[in-house]
């Protein structure tokens, strides 16, 4: 591959026959749950997230022009160095999508090596990473295939696009801070096609927000996010849900432009309750939480009521917790986990994450 220095810029040149693309995108946990989706996609609610900094995919796209284009598209999707059929056939689904607006797919045999740098069967999802990660590849591909200029705005819009199309909550890892995928009425430039940076002001506790993932069970739950959407779509309390989750976005959006992060636990804790208590009413009658996720909640409440902090507990689809907590409160904190709540842990394994810039760009020479 050549790189040729016009007006201060590097523009990849395609002569030769191979390029490689690398991203590194983050995990991120939602306060406000997305939960049931329309066609294409698109969200039933608004949701709002935390993108971590410590737990992310780095992914390398190679990409190696065919001697004829064939029709067809020739993509592999490496795990650690190992094929990986399960998220290799969600990559498959994703450009089979794409390919009409992007049909240059056709030209070019792609090969996706992907990592995580959290502990394998940690418990912590990774299709938002690693979804958030291959669309991140494939628009910095499209850039240097079509030659079009795009800002940087406009770059990261599209990538979230894309990656949303692959997994929902991927959209929201494009960003770094705090990020809502979905239309709300009182935020500018929201879509439910993609996701946007919340803006916080420049003293906002948020910025110091820390994660304490407490891993209650590694292995890969029972039920998928996807499949739990779907339930969504006959479930009872549908309809409930999307006021629910609009009126726990906005009364969060307030809470936290008055910084009264008291409000804002109670809100996160009663979306987590939501999802859970949504799953165990759904026609699948599934329960994801477990004992000791339950032990720990318990604690998390004691915690709080006889020390005043704003912390406050999160759990997504399955049974482990992550404790949002704020820089000054880490060393209260940290003593905690070890004196309570590490018992509670599979193998006495917890995760240290903070909120996060969002993903990097692995391959510098290129410019997107
Ligand atoms: C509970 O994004 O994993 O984590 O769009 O089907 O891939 P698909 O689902 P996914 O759902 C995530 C659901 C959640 C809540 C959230 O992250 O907002």
């Amino acid at each position: 591959m050549r790189t040729e220095e016009i007006t201060g810029r590097k523009i990849v040149q395609l002569d030769e026959k191979s390029i490689k693309i690398g991203w590194s995108a983050p995990s991120n946990i939602a306060l406000i749950k997305y939960w049931g989706k329309r066609a294409n996609q698109l969200p039933d609610n608004g949701s709002m997230s935390i993108t971590l900094e410590n737990s992310s995919t780095t992914t390398y796209l190679f990409i190696r022009k065919k001697e004829k284009s064939d029709g067809e598209i020739g993509m592999k999707y490496y795990f650690h160095g190992t094929l990986n059929q399960k998220f290799g056939k969600k990559i498959d689904l994703l450009l089979s999508h794409l390919v009409t607006e992007m049909p240059f797919l056709y030209d070019y045999k792609l090969a996706f090596h992907s990592e995580n740098n959290f502990p394998h069967g940690a418990g912590i999802a990774s299709s938002a990473s690693s979804m958030a990660a291959a669309a991140l590849c494939l628009v910095t591909l499209e850039q240097i295939v079509t030659k079009r200029k795009r800002s940087k705005t406009e770059f990261f819009r599209r990538a979230s696009v894309i990656a949303r199309q692959g997994s929902g909550s991927a959209a929201r890892s494009i960003y770094g801070g705090i990020v809502t995928w979905g239309t709300v009425a009182s935020l500018e430039g929201t879509s439910d096609q993609y996701a946007t940076p919340f803006p916080l002001h420049e003293l906002s506790r948020l910025k110091q927000a820390r994660d304490i993932i407490l891993i209650v069970n590694a292995k890969e739950k029972q039920v998928s996010s996807s499949l739990g959407h779907a339930m969504m779509a006959a479930h009872p309390y549908r309809e409930g849900r999307k006021n629910q989750a609009t009126n726990n976005l906005s009364e969060l959006i307030k809470a936290i432009s008055e910084d009264n992060y008291h409000l804002v636990a109670k809100i996160a804790e009663n979306e987590a309750l939501s999802l859970h208590a949504l799953l165990m009413t759904s026609s699948s009658g599934t329960i994801l939480l477990q004992p000791n996720t339950l032990q720990i909640i318990e604690e998390i409440k004691k915690f709080r009521e006889s020390t005043g902090l704003d912390l406050f507990f999160t759990i997504d689809a399955g049974p482990n917790v992550h404790l949002i907590y704020f820089e000054d409160q880490r060393e209260m904190v940290l003593q905690f986990v070890k004196e309570k709540l590490i018992r509670y842990c599979e193998n006495e394994h917890w995760i240290d994450d903070k909120i996060g810039l969002g993903p990097k760009l692995l391959t510098p020479e290129l410019e997107f």
